[in-house]
């Protein structure tokens, strides 16, 4: 019997939206839902019991930055992914060549894989599909990615058609290395915005049997119309009986688009990114706690949140904390702001259950005001 499985549990009579079950050996997955993210094996300034209270189910974390520090070793010898960080629940960790392009300087990419130098101590590093399977076996979190290439935007289309069936030959090398069985390994859809080179890589893709996909190389500059059309194009190409995943997304409005295509599950920096510069998401807006109309505002941040910060704190407390620079300041934010996100696609799988996906959220899938960045 397989560690993993997919059960759809809804599916929208109106778009291509559905809710479903995904099951990991360390617990279930109930989709759509948003995924924090947790770098270094932590989600910054939050501890996994105040994690679990937020609903997060599933979060990720980064081979890239794992490896450099502390290495993948340490983390074994701390029992592996889950117990070093104490986090019981299901796990993701991406590959690394992302993070690779994105973060160090003086990459170089071959066939091979990819060469780039250590930002901690200037050593070269190389990564390569086989090193990247190896790190994240070691590692042992659920779903493992697959080592792609992401172009950047803008990029030309030849390439991005050569970045794309690297990453295809880099997947075959992926699969032939992948030891676990108790790891899921997704493959991830590149081919920028040329929606030609988008259907064919989700088309090879979806022709392996493998237990959950990924779509990448979106969210990387290009305007969100056109990220929309490409996730259109992608995700109802990817089989229907398994998890899609839209890497690095999103925002509420980008959210709902990709939840209307089909897709299921979400991962994201900006709800702890923007605690850390004393931001609160409340309901599609952005506040700055800063602002002087907080200081003597003694409402929760939002008063239908049931976060840990709204159920005891005041908007006055969490902006004179804000103004002090103190380290609880980003913890009480960044609960809310997890919170709010998974509440947000919680509500969205409520309303696809009760098939009124369309009714309910269609109207955050016309409002580019709802673009939050
Ligand atoms: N995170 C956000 N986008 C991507 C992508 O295209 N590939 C990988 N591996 N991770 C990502
Ligand atoms: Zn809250």
């Amino acid at each position: 019997m397989s560690n993993f499985s997919f059960r759809l549990v809804a599916n929208c009579s109106q778009t291509q939206a559905r809710a479903g079950v995904f099951s990991t050996p360390h617990g279930i997955v109930e989709t759509p839902r948003f995924m924090p993210v947790g770098t270094l094996a932590n989600v910054k300034t939050v501890t996994p019991a105040q994690l679990e209270d937020t609903g997060a189910q599933m979060i990720l974390s980064n081979t890239y930055h794992l490896h450099l520090q502390p290495g993948e070793k340490i983390v074994a010898g701390g029992g592996g992914l889950h117990k070093f960080m104490a986090w019981n629940g299901p796990m993701l960790t991406d590959s690394g060549g992302f993070q690779v392009f994105s973060l160090s300087e003086m990459r170089k990419i071959t066939e091979e894989g990819v060469v780039f130098r250590s930002p901690h101590d200037g050593q070269m590093i190389k990564l390569t599909p086989e090193k990247s399977i190896e790190i994240q076996n070691i590692l042992g979190a659920d779903v493992i990615m697959a080592f792609d290439e992401c172009p950047p935007y803008p990029a030309t289309y030849q390439e991005v058609t050569a970045a794309t069936d690297r990453t295809y030959r880099w997947l075959e090398r992926c699969i032939m290395s992948h030891q676990r069985l108790d790891q899921a390994l997704f493959p991830i859809v590149q081919g920028g915005v040329y929606l030609d080179l988008r259907t064919r890589a989700a088309t090879d893709l979806a022709k392996l049997d493998m237990p959950g996909y990924a779509i990448g190389g979106v969210s990387v500059g290009e305007p969100p119309e056109l990220m929309a059309q490409i996730v259109r194009t992608t995700a109802p190409l990817l089989p229907r009986n398994k998890p899609r995943y839209l890497m690095g997304v999103g925002t509420y409005r980008e959210m709902v688009i990709a939840i209307a295509a089909g897709v299921d599950l979400f991962d994201c920096v900006i709800p702890t990114r923007w605690a850390r510069h004393g931001t609160a998401m409340v309901q599609g807006e952005r506040w700055n706690l800063k602002n002087a109309k907080f200081r003597e505002d003694f409402a929760p941040i939002d008063e239908t949140c049931h976060c840990y910060t709204c159920s005891n704190f005041s908007r006055a407390y969490v902006s004179h904390l804000v103004r002090s620079q103190e380290i609880l300041a980003y913890t009480l934010l960044s609960i809310h702001n997890i919170t709010e996100l998974i509440r947000f696609t919680q509500a969205i799988r409520e309303s696809i259950l009760q098939n009124r996906f369309l009714t309910d959220f269609g109207h955050w899938m016309n409002d580019p005001e709802k673009d939050l960045e």
